[in-house]
């Protein structure tokens, strides 16, 4: 049932988005790691970093496409070295979500960035386990970890590190895959992904990023994934646009993202409308916040200014994000209703 939004002045749009409660599908932690927090890390663990400071490492985040970006971007996830390392980039990260009205997060993980560096996946994940269980207490956000396969590596190489994760497999929701995409289509992990969903796990993958249409539909169909992250270029195919809307797979869009990396060349271009338009389950998401100059909440003001978007597709896209998460019924429902108490009552 959908749920009908009386026009907001344009003045007071900034306001209903940041009161929103949302969810956040689309994070990866280690893009959540700031400048600052960088710094203080490599300080702690005697790590030499080759930038002077701060601000030169800032001056560094120009990029021209994805692979600029993911060079930069496993470069500064090399401070990450303890436990108490990755609790304090989580917890960081879910106090800033929590301050956006972010009321459950769905988190990427990357750890073959970490464990080819000989950081151990135990470290990793309790780590980032105890700062989800923490927050809670702390921000009442819920969060949830999705464990994303590097696409550049082997199939071989992630089944090594499903293998390594399977002690801790009670704190992982489900599975992903990221990194360079074009070369490496979703068809390269069909077996691992299929035994990946054997062992009850959800699935996602970046898709449609940078890479073809054709890439969509195989994450779909031979990955069989629930949802796909980025999918911009599905607009570029009129029956996967169909399919995608048909079978409600949602997309969990980054707009900043996009716009960082060169995807399209400003926001007022972006098609997150047209992908609503077409009666796609978008969501709006942050990506790498500490890398593309915005968390969830500058995502969607700056989109919508761009775009001159109304208050309903503010409704729609948050709605999407509590339906396509992987909450249970309930949370989904105490989100939904939440939601609509605060489209009602916004004045
Ligand atoms: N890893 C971190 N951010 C990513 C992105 N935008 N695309 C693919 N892999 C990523
Ligand atoms: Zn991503």
């Amino acid at each position: 049932m959908s749920f009908v939004v009386q026009t907001v002045a344009a003045d007071r749009l900034p306001d209903l988005l940041r009161r929103m409660p949302k969810a956040e599908l689309h994070i990866h932690i280690e893009g959540s790691l700031e400048p600052e927090l960088i710094f203080s890390l490599a300080t702690r663990n005697g790590i030499a970093l080759p930038y002077a400071d701060v601000a030169a490492l800032r001056r560094a985040y120009a990029f021209t496409n994805l692979q600029s970006f993911l060079d930069i971007y496993y470069a500064g996830a090399s401070v990450l070295i303890t436990s108490q390392d990755f609790y304090d980039m989580t917890l960081a990260y879910l106090r800033k979500a929590a301050s956006d009205n972010v009321v459950h997060a769905e988190i990427f993980f990357d750890p073959q960035t970490h464990t080819s560096r000989g950081v151990g996946m135990a470290t990793v994940i309790d780590g980032l386990h105890r700062a989800c269980v923490d927050a809670q207490a702390e921000l009442g956000i819920s969060a949830s970890l999705i464990m994303c396969f590097l696409r550049h590596l082997s199939e071989e190489d992630a089944f090594e590190t499903l293998e390594q994760a399977m002690p801790h497999r009670d704190h992982i929701i489900g599975i992903g895959l990221d990194s360079g995409e074009v070369g490496n289509p979703p068809e390269k992990f069909a077996r691992v992904f299929a035994r990946c969903r054997e062992l009850g796990f959800h699935l996602v993958a970046h898709a449609g990023e940078e890479g073809p249409p054709a890439y969509v539909w195989t994450a779909i169909d031979v990955l069989k994934v629930e949802r796909i992250d980025h999918g911009v270029q599905s607009s570029k195919d009129a029956l996967l646009m169909q399919r995608l809307a048909k079978d409600r797979i949602a997309l969990t869009v980054c707009p900043l993202s996009n716009l960082k990396l060169c995807v399209f060349p400003d926001l007022a271009s972006h098609n997150l409308r047209e992908l609503l338009d077409a009666g796609l389950a978008a969501t709006v998401n942050s990506d790498d916040p500490a890398y593309f100059g915005g968390y969830i909440n500058d995502n969607f003001t700056q989109t919508f200014a761009a775009g001159g978007l109304q208050a309903q597709y503010a409704y729609d896209l948050a709605r999407n994000s509590f339906e396509a998460s992987f909450s249970g019924a309930a949370a989904k429902r105490l989100h939904i209703d939440r939601l609509n108490e605060c489209f009602e009552t916004f004045r």
